[in-house]
């Protein structure tokens, strides 16, 4: 069983990965494992296939793995160096067949994942494919949203902004899939060049929207999403210019999101582009909770992909 995208996972699933998250939350909303779960993983190793930069979602699976009882290997690049699938694949082949369990994988290619599962007879988890998705972010922030609205089951009557750049964003695609297939109204907002069009536009769930007063407007919750430079190929975006036009700081968040409203971005956030100092640091900014939540659905995310292979 793999976890490539969220486009191919129905509601029933991701419901089911929502409610196992739970079981690694306290009431008061912290991260924990319990006693009967420590030792879920016992005896297996997770591979950690980190080849594009990633600190949070790294960092938060090997803690995840851990506190689930397993060992875990970690690939990361040597400085400078890019790695091509083959040798990706010939590295996971290899550490397959010293024993290694499983594999969660970051790469620039959006096929490497796919390519994977070909090759591998063990679980293959995406943990962001160049501009394909990254599941288990568009899983946590589900998971956030649903706690902080207090839902019991899906997000139904929530409306949710994504915005900035979303054409290349991996989050803003698996948000809009788990949000829209959970029940939510979705609004995909940014400049033009920055929102999927023409064929691209109708593979996308949600509406779309060129106004950001508009997109804080309507929304319950916004997610901000960070510039995906290094894909952006032949257009450099000033991040002044951005940040005058896209940003979220303080004033546009008092005139124009509603008071009950929250925002919300996959980290990590250019502090004065995206969002200015005092909005990161507002209660209604949710980013440390996403943070949390992340360790909880990464600890589900492995219990149903690599306990239940362990059984078969
Ligand atoms: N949210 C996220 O993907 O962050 P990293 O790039 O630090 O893993």
């Amino acid at each position: 069983m793999h976890l490539i995208g969220l486009r191919e996972m129905d509601r029933r699933q991701m419901i089911g990965l929502l409610d196992r998250a739970e079981d690694y939350l306290k009431e008061d909303g912290t991260v924990t494992t319990p006693a009967s779960r420590r030792r879920e993983l016992e005896d297996t190793t997770v591979g950690l296939l980190f080849l594009e930069a990633s600190t949070g979602t790294r960092v938060s699976f090997e803690l995840a793995a851990r506190r689930l009882g397993a060992d875990t290997v970690i690939v990361t690049p040597q400085e400078g160096e890019r790695w091509r699938e083959e040798s990706a694949t010939d590295a996971c082949r290899t550490l397959a067949a010293m024993g290694v369990d499983g594999f969660i994988v970051r790469h620039h290619d959006r096929q490497l994942p796919h390519m994977l599962v070909d090759r591998l007879q063990v679980p293959i988890i995406n943990a962001g494919n160049g501009s394909g998705e990254h599941p288990t972010q568009g899983l946590l922030d589900a998971l956030t949203l649903r706690r902080h609205f207090g839902l019991e089951k899906d997000l139904s009557g929530l409306k949710v902004a994504i915005m900035g750049d979303v054409v290349h964003s991996r989050v803003a695609r698996s948000d809009a899939h788990a949000f829209s297939k959970l029940g939510a109204e979705v609004l995909l907002a940014g400049p033009r060049m920055l929102l999927p069009s023409g064929d691209r536009g109708q593979r996308w769930p949600g509406e779309m929207s060129t106004s950001r007063k508009e997109a804080i407007t309507w929304a319950d919750a916004v997610v901000m999403l960070p510039i995906a430079q290094e894909r952006i190929h032949g257009t450099i975006i000033d991040p002044h210019d951005y940040a005058m036009d896209w940003g979220v700081d303080s004033s546009i968040m008092e005139r124009y999101l509603d008071r009950e409203a929250v925002i919300l971005h996959p980290g990590p956030v250019v502090r004065g582009v995206e969002l200015s100092d005092p909005v990161v640091d507002n209660e209604r900014c949710l980013i440390l909770k996403q943070v949390t939540n992340g360790v909880a659905m990464r600890q589900a995310v492995l219990q149903t992909y690599f306990a239940s292979a362990s059984l078969s």
